[in-house]
């Protein structure tokens, strides 16, 4: 892509409504801008990080075995009339009417959707067990929406929702999910840390926030050491294996948010080892019976003609925080620092002299070869200062710059730089070609 032809709004001044690092960068590295409170626009910049996000949260889904469907976003009312939830939800619904005066809602969440379908299509032990997912966007009529896509009021989320036969089939599910879980944040370049957190009226314990540790998150969060300093889970996973393990070995050290939290266990770990901190709700995973397959009617006959109401859980990635959450966890004073995995280009290549045949041919013949060797390029070909090309390439974050000047090229050198290090080299192109390659992502 070609920047003197990209929409790219970039502002020089920190915008006055920005309270958190993450809203500032967004709104000035021209990735989001607010159509109304908690309500945004992606811009091309912002809506490639997005897709990159939602693509790693899919492939993770569909390798723990997940279907993906989509679902929409305005609901019938009748639906939540049936679950109960239509009046206990409250405020944070968005009712709307139609021209025949037929109560409708945009969707907050989809556990009532999905077990009315699951219920009209399957009747049969046999149609289970399954785990079925969407990527959609949701509303929740937030009453203080803030910290830009991070506490909005519309956002995009992976909801996905799973239906057994049993508990034990339920519990397999949930460890399916938690697993995809630690897998996708990993693939994010963050470290999520699950945490116990409240089951609602159901009990039990099986309910986890997955949690970025940052100074500007919303929740009051406790936990051992161990995870913190814990790598997070990179190899490859077998799915139809025993999970548990897996679970037991993040869930065993103490880990809690507020409304769970255990003073006495906590206290009893050495001082050292004691993390009081807040943080970032990026996932939250489900365990709740037959809350809905009840009322709902999600019933399938069993192999000796039983009835067997169906064991539901259901598992949320906030997507569009998640772009918020990452740059909360990887910024500096310049600007955002991209994870290759999800940077909207892994390349700003910058023309130091546009209009100089020899820069502007080293230049094109750099992003042809770049872009064959299947990178996102970003080339900085407009008429600007350097000092101001400089300062944008920092403000989005890509991870790699390469800079072509005129003095550099009279000795065949380009100048490649480490957005996340800072350090800077002076290679060949040759060499720079080389260096990038050991760096593009799978
Ligand atoms: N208002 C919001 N803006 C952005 N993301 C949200 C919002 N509410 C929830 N999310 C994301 O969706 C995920 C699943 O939501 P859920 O747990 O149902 O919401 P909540 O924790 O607010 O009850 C959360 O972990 C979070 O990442
Ligand atoms: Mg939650």
């Amino acid at each position: 892509m070609r920047l003197s032809s990209y929409f790219l709004p970039v502002l020089k001044e920190n915008p006055s409504e920005a309270q958190i690092v993450s809203h500032r960068l967004m709104l000035r590295a021209g990735l989001i801008r607010q159509s109304a409170a908690g309500i945004y626009t992606w811009l091309p910049l912002g809506f490639r990080v997005l897709k990159k996000i939602e693509q790693i949260v899919r492939e993770e889904q569909d390798a723990a075995g997940a279907q993906e469907l989509l679902m929409p976003t305005i609901q019938p009312a009748e639906l939540w009339q049936k679950s109960g939830r239509y009046d206990d939800y409250g405020k944070e619904m968005l009712r709307i009417t139609d021209r025949h005066e037929r109560p409708l809602l945009y969707g907050p969440t989809n556990e009532e959707m999905l077990t009315d379908i699951v219920a009209s299509e399957w009747k049969s032990y046999r149609d289970l067990p399954k785990i079925l997912y969407h990527i959609q966007w949701k509303f929740r009529d937030e009453v203080r929406p803030r910290f830009g896509v991070m506490r909005g009021r519309e956002f995009l989320m992976k909801d996905a929702y799973s239906f057994d036969l049993d508990k034990a089939g339920a519990r397999r599910s949930y460890n399916r999910m938690f697993v995809a879980y630690l897998r996708t944040f990993a693939r994010l370049g963050l470290k999520a840390i699950p945490m116990q957190a409240d089951t609602g009226p159901i009990g039990g314990d099986l309910s986890h926030e997955f949690i970025i540790l940052a100074e500007t998150g919303e929740s009051g969060v406790f936990c051992d050491k161990a995870l913190v300093e814990r790598d997070v889970l990179n190899e490859a996973v077998d799915y139809n294996g025993d999970l548990q393990p897996i679970v037991d070995s993040w869930t065993a050290p103490y880990a809690a948010t507020d409304e769970k939290h255990d003073v006495a266990r906590f206290e009893a770990l050495p001082k050292d080892r004691q993390i009081a901190a807040r943080g970032i709700e990026v996932g939250h995973i489900f365990y709740f019976g037959t809350k809905y397959s009840k009322p709902m009617g999600a019933v399938v006959q069993g192999p000796n003609g039983e009835s067997i109401t169906l064991e539901m859980g259901s598992y949320g990635i906030g997507v569009s925080r998640l772009v918020g959450a990452i740059i909360e966890a990887s910024h500096d004073d310049n600007g955002i620092i991209w994870p290759m995995s999800i940077a909207p280009f892994h390349v700003g290549l910058i023309n130091l002299k546009v209009g100089d045949a020899d820069c502007d041919k080293a230049c094109d013949d750099l992003y042809a070869k770049l872009k064959t060797a299947g990178f996102d390029v970003l080339y900085e070909d407009r008429d600007e200062r350097a000092g101001a090309k400089f300062a944008t390439m920092d403000l989005i974050g890509l991870p790699y710059q390469i800079t072509v000047g005129p003095r550099g090229l009279k000795s065949g050198l380009v100048e490649v730089k480490n957005r996340a290090t800072g350090e800077k080299e002076e290679l060949s192109i040759e060499a720079a070609l080389n260096k990038l390659a050991q760096a593009k992502p799978a």
